[in-house]
Parts: C-alpha cells; structure tokens; sequence
C-alpha cells in the first residue's frame, strides 16, 4: 500500500516534470521508475523506521557450516540436527526468574489476542477494550482449547473460541458460562501472569517459586517524547545467560569487533576485507553492579573509529544498564547527540533466545539513529556466529581480564532459585 502510493505520486512527479524536457516515452518510463523509486527508498531509510529480522537459519550457519552434515538439505533441519550433535556444557537453568518482553507493544492491537509460547509456558496475551495489556496461561481449563487461536476479546476479558468460557484478564476468573445461566463453576479460573508495559515491550513476570516481583522494569521517559527509528529481532542459538555475558567479556570487543561492521558478520572476513583498510573500531570497557540495586548491573563502554589510523571519528559512550537477566537499556553519547536503544531477550526454548532491539532518539537525529541501528545489528551478528555455536565452560581458563565476567557469572546466578529447570527437564519431557 505504501509502496503503490510513492510509485503513483513518483508517477505524477514524472509527468509534471518531464512534460517541460520531453516528448521521448523512453525517457519517460526511466524518469519515472528513476523518480518513484527515488522516493521509495528515500522514504524507507530517511523516515519509515527499520525492521531488520534475523530468523534462526539466517546467521551463523553458511554453506561450509551445513555442508558435510548428513541431513537433508533443508536448513532447519539441518540447524535442529547441529543443536543435538552440539556438545552443550555444563549449562546453567534454562529459564532465569524477572521479567521478559513477550512481545513489542505495538504488534498487539487493542481487542486483540496473540499466542506466545516462551519460558517453557504457553501464554495468550490480549489487549483488552479499554487499552490495558493482559497475559492468561493460553490454554482452557474447560477442554484445552488455545484461547490466543481465534479467541475473542471482549471488554476486559477473553472469550474461548471453542465453547465461549469468558475469563477476566484481571484475575482470570472464569466470569460467563454460556447456556448455563449465571453458575459459573466453583474454581474456573485460568491462570493470571503479572504483565508489564514499558519501553514499547508487553513483559512477563516469569518466576518458577511463584515469587511476587520485587523489580520492574524502568521507564525510559525520552522514549515518549523521542522518535522511534526502528527495531532488529533476532533468533540466536544460545543459553540466555551467554548473551548479557557478552557486556561483561570485555577481552572479546578488539577481536570479534574491532574490523569495521561493513566487513561482514565474521571477524575472519572483516579482518581480510577492504574495509579493514579503511578504519578500526577501538574499544574500552568496564563492567560493574550498581550499588543500590542489586538486579542491575553497568557496563561502561568508550568507542572510536580510526580511520585509516590517522583520524578518530564517532567517538561515543555507552553507559549499558542490564536490568534483570533480560533487558537492557543502553544510554548513547555520541558526537551529534544522545541516543536510546532497548535490547531484550527471552527464551523461546531452552536453547532459542529471541532478542530484540528498539532504538529512539531526538527528531533531527533521525537517520543517524536508522544507521546506529543498522551497524548494531551488524556487529551483534558478529556475537550470533559465536552464541550459535560454542559450548559452555563452566570454569574458563579466565586471565585477568576476564575477572569481570566471572564477576558477572556470580551477579548473574540471583536470578537463578532451587526450582529453575535445568536443561535436562526439556530433554526429558520434550523429543529433540
Ligand atoms: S475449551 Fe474453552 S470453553 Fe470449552
Ligand atoms: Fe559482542
């Protein structure tokens, strides 16, 4: 729709424009595809926001990674057949206790209902008549029904498809029978998971002893009064806890991100491309936990670009906070000004982490903040290869360097309680 609107009104420009120059149908059919598309791209990548998605096959796993399996062509199965030969480590619980973004606001509409599987549960996630987000388990207690597949909303509650039980989204009380007059059974209830909005995320409060939170996750206000320049989403082969480890591995940033991110997703080819030549990305961190608030910790980054190891260009800060094990706010100084992105994980399987990130920044900063975005995904893609790939040493032969991710490993464990499941429960209860 968007996309005939510019090729019509690139069409009219055409025809205003050329109708002064030319007479020749040729020229007009090139000024014309020439202008629209003009218009089109400049539309995608000055003003439409990005959407960058990365799907499970889509990094990591190249030709010369597949090629010798002995598994069909097909790229999934071949993936599925790689994640069962992968020798995994001693890992630790698959699904840490917090809150995790099921999914971004805006992709629940209101009198909506969407079905998300993740953390091992099953949840429907409506947004009711009046604009307020609910979270039920997804399944009917009357006959099993998914009630996030064709259920119905109304009001402020949730209608299942199958024989029409309505359950409240504010305690999932069962609250209508129908043909059964008000008796509505004793008990018939659904149940009700905590539910948070902020940042353009719907959160889950996940906690496998039935703890109440005892955090939530901040909101950022610039987020509202900023212009939001897009999102990337990716599915990453990984045990959660690698991917927060990976802003406390500060011995890792020269290596797998010091060639510039236009040189490609691996490092290896980065180093050898023409990029090389032009600049290197230098890097300096340091990792700690915030005094007052045990479940946050900070990573403070230094950033500057070295071109042709004469001139520094883009010279940032980035002061990260991880808040929980699955969300990250990270505040950006640069030299044109400020930015904000939001990075969340959740874990749709024991070894599938969704991640997503959303960027904002002020008006005029715009495209800026569409390239920021861009080269991010880039480089975090550096990270998928690895995370998609390597096993888990529970003892690293750590040097000194590395002390900050072994404090990370201890700060990490609190989201961790006797209950959480291990991933032998999946391989137990699940045919992989
Ligand atoms: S299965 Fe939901 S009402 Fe019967
Ligand atoms: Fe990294």
């Amino acid at each position: 729709m968007e996309k005939s609107l510019f090729y019509f009104l690139g069409v009219c420009l055409m025809v205003q424009l050329v109708n002064d120059y030319t007479s020749n149908y040729t020229e007009y059919v090139v000024i014309g595809i020439l202008t629209s598309s003009a218009l089109w791209y400049g539309y995608c990548f000055l003003i439409k926001p990005l959407n960058i998605q990365r799907k499970l096959a889509d990094v990591g796993y190249e030709k010369y990674f597949t090629e010798n399996q002995w598994v069909s062509k097909d790229k999934l199965h071949q993936i599925r057949a790689m994640m069962r030969l992968r020798k995994k480590g001693a890992l630790p619980p698959v699904y840490p206790n917090g809150w995790f973004a099921l999914l971004d606001s805006d992709q629940v509409n209101i009198n909506q209902v969407k079905y998300v599987a993740a953390l091992g549960e099953n949840f429907a996630v409506f947004r009711s008549s009046y604009g307020d987000v609910n979270i039920l388990n997804a399944y009917c207690p009357h006959l099993g029904a998914n009630m996030a597949v064709g259920g119905i909303v109304r009001g402020n509650c949730l209608q299942c498809p199958f024989h029409g039980w309505k359950f409240d989204g504010k305690d999932g009380k069962c609250v209508e029978i129908p043909n059964n007059g008000s008796n509505v059974l004793p008990k018939s209830s659904v149940r009700k998971w905590q539910s948070h909005e902020a940042n353009g995320f719907i959160f889950v409060w996940y906690h496998v002893e039935n703890e109440e939170p005892s955090w939530y996750p901040p909101r950022v206000k610039e987020i509202s009064e900023w212009a939001y320049r897009g999102r990337s989403e990716h599915y990453v082969n990984a045990h959660i806890q690698d991917i927060p480890e990976n802003g406390a591995d500060v011995s890792h940033l020269s290596m797998l991100h010091g060639d510039m991110a236009l040189g490609g997703q691996y490092a290896a080819q980065a180093n050898t491309s023409l990029w090389k030549i032009v600049g290197t990305h230098k890097w300096k961190a340091a990792w700690k936990v915030e005094e007052n608030q045990k479940h946050v910790s900070i990573l403070d980054l230094e950033h500057k670009l070295e071109i042709l190891k004469k001139f520094t260009v883009f010279k940032m800060n980035v002061e990260a906070h991880q808040i929980g094990p699955g969300l990250v706010v990270l505040n950006f100084k640069t030299s044109f000004g400020p930015i904000k992105l939001i990075q969340v994980v959740t874990p749709v399987e024991p070894m599938i982490q969704k991640v997503v990130h959303r960027i904002y920044c002020p008006l005029y900063l715009s495209l800026y903040g569409s390239i920021v975005l861009f080269m991010e995904a880039l480089m975090f893609e550096r990270d998928v290869v690895i995370w998609n790939h390597k096993t888990y040493i529970e003892k690293p032969l750590a040097s000194k360097q590395e002390i900050t991710l072994l404090a990370h490993r201890k700060w990490y464990k609190q989201f961790y309680s006797n209950n959480s499941h291990n991933f032998s429960f999946r391989k137990e209860t699940m045919d992989w």
